[in-house]
């Protein structure tokens, strides 16, 4: 048994989010180290990335622990969510763990420290690893005008940024979601487009879209030449759950595997060569992640399984899945 998982029964008797505020804390302060570098280089998208496991959005909102994560084994890390305005989110706790069912729930609602205030943390960004900013609407702005909402923080961010990728997907602000929506969305990415023609834009999506909806996406990507998809976010189903704590919020963690599976299937067929594919949710064990690829995904993504892997889960997870196995 790991050091880890020998302590974890009493890190899972404290709330979780503030589990995870000391935690980051110490990560960002030198405190916890992770086991180290992990080389398995691909290119994408014309970046050249040191292994293609990355950190998924929401782990480290406000860009505190730039320095670290390669040292985790993580070959990018996407940033954010962050929002024009600064917003604390909603009341705690919004924050549950589903140990029975390796899950956790979420309502955090963006709590962040605003696209002013992560700018000047990302002028220093190491080079040893590949830099995502994801960005959301900020609450109080109003849905129609979220196009403007999100060209500030693009505006603001995505200089120093590899890719920006555009959350529309969000359970945990209310109307995010109808901007996956081909009207609205479409608005926000051709606003995007007009101030920077060449940085790679991803939209990422929830797995609760219909198919007709992944396909309005997919046939959006190809038609405004966006780089790719990040499948998934969180989903507000709670089907195949051991246990239920009856919280609202978006579900993480390998109860969200199969549709994560299903959605990267769907989005991979519909994209035309070349779009990339982020594929996260469920990913929990090194087999999950080979078959992620086999799939097509160009790229995965973890966050839940971190949290019930232990610290050296994406090194294990990056060593695992290192060049043969790669379909390209
Ligand atoms: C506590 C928590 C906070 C999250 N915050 C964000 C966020 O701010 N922006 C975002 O795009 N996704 C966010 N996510 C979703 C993750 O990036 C990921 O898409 C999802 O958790 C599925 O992956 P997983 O099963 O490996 O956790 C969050 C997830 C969790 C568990």
């Amino acid at each position: 048994m790991s050091l880890y998982h020998a302590f974890r029964p009493l890190l899972f008797r404290m709330d979780a989010e503030t589990v995870h505020e000391r935690i980051l804390a110490a990560i960002e302060r030198g405190w916890i180290k992770g086991p180290g570098p992990v080389s398995a280089p691909v290119t994408r998208f014309g970046v050249n990335f040191p292994n293609p496991v990355g950190l998924a959005a929401g782990f480290d909102k406000n860009a505190r622990g730039l320095h670290a994560w390669a040292s985790f084994g993580f070959g990018f890390a996407e940033i954010g969510t962050v929002t024009r305005h600064a917003q604390p989110g909603n009341e705690r706790p919004r924050m549950f763990r589903l140990p029975e069912d390796q899950a956790l729930i979420n309502r955090l609602g963006f709590n962040n420290e605003g696209a002013d205030a992560v700018a000047p943390r990302l002028e220093n960004r190491p080079k040893n690893l590949v830099l995502g900013v994801n960005i959301g609407k900020s609450k109080v702005t109003p849905l129609e005008q979220a196009a403007d909402d999100y060209a500030y923080s693009f505006q603001r961010l995505k200089d120093a940024a590899d890719y920006v990728t555009v959350n529309v997907s969000s359970p945990n602000t209310p109307g995010l979601r109808t901007l996956q929506d081909r009207g609205p969305l479409s608005q926000i990415l051709w606003r995007l487009r007009e101030m920077d023609g060449t940085k790679p834009l991803f939209i990422k999506i929830a797995p609760d879209l219909n198919d007709e909806q992944i396909a309005d996406v997919a046939a959006l990507v190809n038609d405004l030449d966006i780089t790719g998809v990040v499948a998934t976010n969180t989903t507000i189903s709670r089907v195949n759950l051991k246990q239920d704590p009856g919280q609202e919020g978006g579900l993480s963690g390998a109860p969200l595997a199969g549709r994560s599976r299903e959605v990267l299937a769907l989005i991979r067929q519909q994209l035309d060569a070349g779009r990339t594919v982020i594929n996260v949710g469920g990913i929990h064990n090194e087999e999950e992640a080979r078959a992620r690829f086999v799939q097509g995904a160009d790229l995965i993504q973890v966050y839940t399984g971190w949290v019930y892997g232990g610290p050296d889960f994406p090194a294990r997870i990056a060593r695992a899945i290192a060049s043969p196995v790669l379909p390209r």
